[in-house]
Order: C-alpha cells, then sequence, then structure tokens
C-alpha cells in the first residue's frame, strides 16, 4: 500500500504550490499530495514530478473532502485563493468565499483531521500604504482591496487557531513572487509574467500609473525555500513572517531589464493608476532570517535572467 503523503498544498498545481511541491520532493518527501479546483492552477506545472503527486481535484470551498484528505497529513500548505487586487474590486464574492470561507475551511478541517501545523500564504497587500520603507511584521496593517483584507483575515484566523484550538499555524507575507510557471493569460496576471509576454511577442505592455511604483519582487524558488522552512521551524506557531527578498524595483526599471535581457527597445504605454494600488513594497526580512532561517538566493537580475528563460522555451 502506498504511504499517505504528510504533506499537502493547496492549490498546489498553481505557479508558486508547483514550485513547492517540486521543493519538497527535492527535500526527501517521497510523495506529496494536492488539492486544487483548478481554478487557475494547471496540471501541466506539475508535468515532470506527477507520478509522485496524489491529486485532490477538491474546491477549498466544499468542506468534507478536506477533513478526509488531511487525514494522516502533518503539514498543510495554504496557497489556495483568488488572487489579484483589481479582480477582487471587480469580482468581489468569489475572492471573500474562496480566500476567506475556504480559508476558514482549511483551517477547521487541519484542526479536525489531527495536522500538526498549517503554513498560509498571507499577502504584503495587507500593508497598504506604509509611512515608512521597508515594512516590518509589528506595522499596523492598512488594507487597501478586498483581496488584501481577505489576506489579512486569514492570518487572523490562522492566529486564533493557534491560541484557541493548539493547532500550529505560520503566515507568510508573500511580496510579489515571479518566476518560470507564472500565467500570463489574464488582465489579473502578475505584471512580470505580462512583461515577459509582451517581450516575447514584440508589444508594449502597459504600465499602470507613472511605473515609479515598487515592489519586492520575490523568486518562486527562494518563497518555496522558505514555505518549507516555516513548517519545520519551532516557537513560530500563531506568528507572522514576510517573505520578500529585501529589495525593491520599480516597474520602469523591470521593463527596462526585460528589454536589455530580450535585447529589444520597446517603449511601455502608460495607463491610469489601478484602484486599490499600493505604491511602494519593500520586506524587513529580519524577524524571517531570524526566527525561519530565510536565506534568498535569486537577485533580482538572476531571477528575471532564468524567468526569461523559462518563458523563452514556452514560446519556441
Ligand atoms: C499584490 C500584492 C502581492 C499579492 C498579489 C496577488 C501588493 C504590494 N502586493 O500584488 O503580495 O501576492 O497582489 O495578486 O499589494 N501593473 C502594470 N501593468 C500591468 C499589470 C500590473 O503596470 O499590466 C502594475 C500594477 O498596477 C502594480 C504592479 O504592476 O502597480 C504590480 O501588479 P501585480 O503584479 O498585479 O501585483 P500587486 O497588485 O502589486
Amino acid at each position: 500500500m502506498e504511504t499517505r503523503p504528510k504533506s499537502i498544498i493547496t492549490g498546489g498545481a498553481g505557479f508558486i504550490g508547483s514550485a513547492l511541491v517540486r521543493q519538497l520532493l527535492a527535500n526527501g518527501d517521497g510523495r506529496v499530495g494536492i488539492v486544487d479546483n483548478l481554478n487557475s492552477g494547471k496540471l501541466k506545472n506539475l508535468e515532470a514530478v506527477g507520478d509522485r503527486v496524489e491529486t485532490h481535484l477538491v474546491d477549498i470551498r466544499d468542506y468534507d473532502p478536506l477533513e478526509r484528505i488531511f487525514a494522516g497529513a502533518e503539514v498543510i500548505y495554504h496557497l489556495a485563493a483568488i488572487p489579484s487586487v483589481p479582480r477582487s474590486i471587480n469580482e468581489p464574492v468569489p475572492s471573500h468565499d474562496v480566500n476567506i470561507n475556504g480559508t476558514f475551511n482549511v483551517y477547521r478541517a487541519a484542526h479536525a483531521a489531527g495536522v500538526r501545523r498549517v503554513v498560509y500564504a498571507a499577502s504584503s497587500s495587507a500593508y497598504g500604504d506604509t509611512d515608512v520603507l521597508p515594512k516590518t511584521e509589528s506595522m499596523a496593517p492598512r488594507p487597501k482591496s478586498p483581496y488584501a483584507l481577505q489576506k489579512l483575515m486569514g492570518e487572523y484566523y490562522g492566529s486564533v487557531f493557534s491560541s484557541c484550538f493548539g493547532l500550529e499555524t505560520v503566515a507568510l507575507r508573500f511580496f510579489n513572487v515571479y518566476g518560470p510557471r507564472q500565467d500570463p493569460s489574464s488582465p489579473y496576471s502578475g505584471v512580470l509574467s505580462l512583461f515577459m509576454k509582451a517581450a516575447l511577442t514584440r508589444q508594449a505592455p502597459t504600465i499602470f500609473g507613472d511605473g515609479e511604483q515598487s515592489r519586492d519582487f520575490t523568486y518562486v524558488e527562494d518563497v518555496a525555500a522558505l514555505v518549507h522552512k516555516a513548517s519545520i521551524a519551532p516557537g513560530v506557531s500563531g506568528k507572522v513572517f514576510n517573505a520578500g527578498n529585501g529589495g525593491r524595483y520599480t516597474l520602469n526599471y523591470l521593463w527596462e531589464e526585460v528589454q536589455r535581457l530580450e535585447g529589444i527597445t520597446l517603449p511601455a504605454n502608460y495607463g491610469p493608476w489601478r484602484e486599490g494600488d499600493v505604491r511602494d513594497s519593500q520586506a524587513d526580512t529580519t524577524a524571517a532570517v531570524r526566527e525561519l532561517g530565510h536565506a534568498p538566493r535569486f537577485t533580482i537580475q538572476e531571477g528575471l535572467r532564468r524567468t526569461l528563460e523559462w518563458y523563452r522555451a514556452e514560446n519556441a
């Protein structure tokens, strides 16, 4: 009989989830489980490792199957979500349902199934616009969009499941994750995936605002490594940590870099600012380094180079 996986990843067929699957398998997990409704995830993201993945095509809005699937697992990595700030403004109902009610289901099922720890994908958007950079976990959150608020609620629920129910929980605030497999097919897609597609199809991207907004873009493999560390670090239950690289780059700089790497000159179009947009975002990584052993390996230049290489191969 096949042994049950000790790790289960909700959203495991997604861009970040599938990187985490590969990371856990490389670290020695013989098999991992995923829960995904393939809303934005794709089984193709797991192509190379599919035979070591126990796949459950389940929506986290359905509670009952979750409890059965989680039984016997030690760690749940909760990454399933409907992402995107503007999507949550244009379609608030599904994003509320998945990101808040679905997240509650995951914590509740994990507790009922006797899971040791839930590691939750929170978001840097919870900070909103702060007066000071970098952003530290002790700052008061100021969510500016439904998405930011929903992701913050998931952190609070985690801390309450830790204090009231004894479930170990850790929340990681992801800072604009990018890398291979990020899907550029929707207007809600992450900006770097859209820049890669624009460069390869020779169609100018649109930058919302003046392009001087900045983000702490974090390479997907660095995030996956930190997520795994958060599953084993002692004495961190109920806490929230930044999962960023610590740098900060403007969109204008990034589009310049992408053009340089691709050897093209293609000026961007500029459009109106996006509602709910945060101006600047940069992680203080001190706590994650100290308490989780965070050690990001990829500079933005190296991350961009690898990412563009992947999109080139995909487009070939
Ligand atoms: C936000 C969160 C991030 C979260 C993500 C989920 C912040 C600081 N970050 O990312 O933690 O994981 O949502 O979706 O809130 N843009 C363009 N042109 C485009 C697309 C986007 O100029 O075609 C701009 C946006 O207006 C924004 C920046 O690029 O200023 C980044 O946008 P996006 O990649 O969508 O991510 P955030 O909204 O920053």
